[in-house]
């Protein structure tokens, strides 16, 4: 709980902080990297350059401050963040670095407005935020067997295959033949490379699409030039990693998984917005589940989905399971929707189920939209969004 003087002035002073957001977080990371350079390994410079990640750590700090006590809306919050933390190996030791950086950010770009006791009250709310994310990270590495901070995992590509248009199939296993480390369908893993380009090693989270008794499967899209360094590691993992090369491996982490609960699923995803779901329904194959399971895809083409031919064969396993696609372009011998998808078209909706959601933000907001219009509980509705989560954020 915040203490009793420090609450009012956040709230007096939050709209203000919120106001010069990207400000405070632009300067903070400027300032950050200035002093601790080596933090640069672990950001995403793609997301810099962006400014999503500023973005989605303002949207966090504020949400938080602004529904302090509402757990309904802090907890997805703080559980995605710290699944993201882990993922990436982030320690205890480095909120004191962060939480330092951006209080005097705040109070360099507020100026004078920004007072010893303003500045106070937004500390402890950092802390307070900080030490809920610590406590959920500690937990999340002792279920894991991690150590905050440790070596990453090394693993060796054993295969690697087109799977669609543009994208690849990685297969990696332990390179010292350890056992893998425990996975739930819809998790990620954090793949660690040097970008020579930028003189940085670089961090990014790739679902793992399939996972075998010893192999992982990751499904990487190649990302286009123009999208700048949007595609550091992803395109360096097409052109430059072969068979036999090893990478850097943080844990599995995510909290896109499926729910326990036995009600319908539904499992939607556009263009590589697959690959948490394929991993899902591959789960729900391997349990023979007797739930109605509706696996919706939208693409250009069936030419364009990773790995198409499984999704096929593992439909055709489900004892109850509904396929449905929307495609740019007509396929001949497939019945598909044409345009976006849109659930209407599948007649009436399960609503007592749980939506998966996985894709662009715009297609993940569009449906989302629309589910909860038609009376789905946000509860029910699940999404994995690639890169800092400006959907959850907004
Ligand atoms: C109260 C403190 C913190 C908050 C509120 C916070 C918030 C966030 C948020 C919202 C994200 C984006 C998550 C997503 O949707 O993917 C994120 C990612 C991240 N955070 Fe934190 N964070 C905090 C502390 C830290 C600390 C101490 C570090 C360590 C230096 C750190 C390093 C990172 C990194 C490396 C990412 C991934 C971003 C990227 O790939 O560029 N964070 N954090």
């Amino acid at each position: 709980m915040l203490s009793k003087d420090a609450l009012p002035l956040i709230q007096a002073t939050l709209p203000v902080v919120k106001e010069h957001g990207a400000a405070i977080t632009g300067h903070f990371y400027q300032r950050m990297f200035t002093h601790q350079p080596e933090l640069k390994n672990l950001f995403n410079m793609g997301n810099q350059a962006s400014g999503d990640q500023a973005q989605a750590l303002a949207g966090a700090v504020y949400g938080y401050a602004s529904n302090l006590g509402r757990t309904e809306i802090t907890e997805p919050i703080l559980n995605r963040i710290a699944h993201k933390h882990v993922s990436l190996g982030i320690t205890p030791a480095q909120y004191t670095i962060v939480g330092r950086h951006l209080i005097a950010s705040i109070g360099e770009v507020l100026g004078e407005a920004a007072t010893n006791e303003i500045l106070s009250a937004w500390d402890e709310a950092y802390w307070l935020m900080a030490t809920d994310l610590i406590a959920r990270e500690a937990r999340i590495y002792q279920e894991l067997a991690w150590q905050a901070g440790q070596d990453w995992d090394e693993m060796t590509i054993v295969d690697k295959q087109q799977a669609g248009d543009g994208a690849m199939a990685i297969y990696l296993r332990t390179s010292d033949a350890s056992p893998l480390r425990p996975f739930r369908p819809g998790q990620y893993i954090s793949v660690e490379l040097d970008v020579p380009a930028l003189g940085l090693n670089q961090c990014r989270q790739y679902s793992l699409s399939h996972a075998a008794q010893d192999v992982w499967r990751i499904t990487v899209k190649r990302e286009q030039p123009q999208q700048g360094p949007a595609g550091n590691v992803s395109n360096l993992l097409h052109d430059t990693k072969q068979i036999g090369d090893k990478l850097r491996v943080g844990p599995p982490a995510g909290e896109f998984v499926l729910q326990a609960e036995a009600r319908p699923v539904y499992l939607l995803s556009a263009g590589i917005g697959i690959t948490p779901v394929l991993a899902m329904l591959h789960q729900l194959v391997a349990e023979q589940s007797p739930r109605k399971i509706i696996f919706a895809h939208a693409n250009q083409s069936t030419a364009a989905i990773a790995h198409w031919p499984e999704v096929i064969e593992a439909m055709d396993a489900l004892e109850h399971g509904e396929l449905a696609l929307w495609l740019d372009e007509p396929t001949r011998n497939c019945a598909a929707f044409t345009g976006r998808m849109d659930l209407a078209q599948l007649g009436a909706l399960h609503a007592q189920a749980d939506f998966y959601l996985c894709g662009p933000l715009a297609f993940m907001a569009a449906q989302r939209q629309w589910l909860l219009a038609q009376g789905v509980p946000a509860q029910n509705i699940h999404y994995e969004a690639f890169g800092p989560d400006v959907f959850g954020a907004a």
